[in-house]
């Protein structure tokens, strides 16, 4: 019997859910990494917002393409470079298809997520903005899609709008009804907050921008790893992710952009590529997207972000979704019976991130006590100072969730946060 009659067959006797669930134990076995001990224990890697850890379908096409497939692209009309263009191009289409953009056309390879929003705020916001718009953004942005908007109000005379949070880390549709006008130009939000977890219901808040013609552009770095993402479903305009979060390499990104908006915007950075013809008195441009990937890009990163795409879509976004969102809950209930500990961060709808203080204790010093268990988490303002200016804290210790993480590894991240209190207290 194939596979697909033995799933018809069980789903007709009501077993298809238990039987396609897929194992997470060996999703986990496919990440060599976690098979290592850190001083002298076996790795609990909970920092997967900082970065995730690759599977072996990635570190395989990484060594594959460098082995035998390596070659420049658009540039070679032999087979090899025909090939790696094939690939390269392929990749384009698997993250078209995962974020269900209309067109490959919208596609544009960056390094990653701050590249991304820099584009936009060079191209796009220079050339259509002018002194007197606004641009929101909300309390809980990563430093990325902060700092890229302030360069620009300083050089425009443009007005950074904030859009507060409430304490647990929401924010409120009401009050962006009251903020947005016709002076609104840009809303910039996150997806997903790196630093508590809160995922902001962008479908509605792209709805609200667009009701006085702004645009708006969606930092997605935290969410594409944990959660299914359709951009014309959000019908943003924007939508900018980084490889290196979603299991595949560093140094590479996506820029969605709805196509009629980079038809319209300048290039960002000249080069080789991005051009269909060059003399001393003019150059005329590329087509989408080529004319925004000046020089050669990273094909070995978007052949492993192609693999990244593919891994996680041979779990199910939905399988991964409900997976998390129950350690999530496993871990959120273990860690509330420590005495001291102040969860940051407890929005309804919320991803796999743990941030936390420690009554009396230095977040540093609880996670470099921790990394002598073999627990590693991250210790900082995680790029996001202003959200710990709103709690009043100096950082907090977060453990974010991966594919891999199970049980046992929250239970590891509980006895170590409770040695280290020991210790520290
Ligand atoms: N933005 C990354 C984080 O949240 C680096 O840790």
């Amino acid at each position: 019997m194939s596979q697909d009659s033995l799933n018809v067959a069980q789903e007709s006797r009501g077993e298809f859910e238990a039987v396609t669930r897929p194992d997470f134990a060996k999703i986990r076995a496919q990440f060599p990494i976690l098979q290592q001990t850190e001083n002298g224990q076996p790795l609990v890697y909970l920092d997967s917002g900082a970065t995730s850890q690759k599977p072996l379908a990635v570190i395989e096409a990484l060594d594959t393409y460098y082995r035998q497939q390596n070659a420049n692209v658009h540039r070679g009309v032999y087979g090899l470079s025909e090939r790696a263009t094939e690939l390269y191009e392929g990749s384009r289409e698997t993250v078209r298809q995962f974020i269900n953009a209309e067109s490959t056309r919208e596609i544009v390879f960056v390094r990653g997520t701050t590249e991304a929003i820099n584009l936009v705020a060079h191209s796009w916001a220079r050339s259509n903005m002018q002194a007197g718009d606004e641009i929101i953004v909300t309390e809980m942005e990563h430093h990325s899609n902060i700092v890229p908007w302030q360069l620009l109000r300083d050089q425009l005379g443009i007005h950074l709008r904030v859009l507060k949070i409430n304490p647990a880390g929401e924010i409120c549709l009401n009050d962006l009804k009251n903020m947005v006008s016709e002076k609104t130009k840009l809303l910039a939000i996150t997806h997903m907050s790196n630093a508590l977890g809160s995922i902001n219901p962008v479908k509605e808040m792209t709805e609200i921008a667009h009701s006085v013609g702004a645009k708006v552009l969606v930092d997605g770095a935290q969410a594409t790893p944990h959660m299914a993402v359709d951009v014309q479903d959000i019908d943003c305009d924007f939508y900018a992710l980084s490889g290196h979060k979603m299991y595949g390499p560093t140094g590479i990104g996506v820029l969605y952009a709805k196509e009629a908006l980079l038809e319209a915007m300048p290039p960002y950075q000249g080069g080789g590529d991005m051009i269909y013809s060059v003399t001393f008195d003019k150059t005329e441009y590329n087509v989408l997207p080529y004319k925004f990937e000046a020089g050669t890009p990273h094909i070995a990163g978007a052949i492993g972000l192609a693999a990244a795409v593919k891994f996680l879509q041979s779990i199910g976004l939905n399988h991964i979704a409900a997976y998390e969102a129950e350690l999530l809950a496993y871990a959120t209930d273990r860690l509330k019976q420590i005495k001291g500990l102040r969860m940051i961060g407890e929005a309804q709808h919320k991803g796999g991130v743990l941030s936390f203080i420690i009554e009396g204790v230095h977040p540093h010093d609880m996670a470099t006590l921790m990394d002598q268990d073999g627990v590693a988490v991250r210790a900082s303002h995680h790029c996001a100072m202003p959200v710990m200016q709103y709690y009043n804290v100096p950082a907090t210790v977060r453990a974010s969730l991966g594919v891999y993480n199970n049980r046992d590894d929250i239970d590891r991240l509980v006895a170590s946060i409770e040695e280290a209190k020991e210790m520290l207290i």
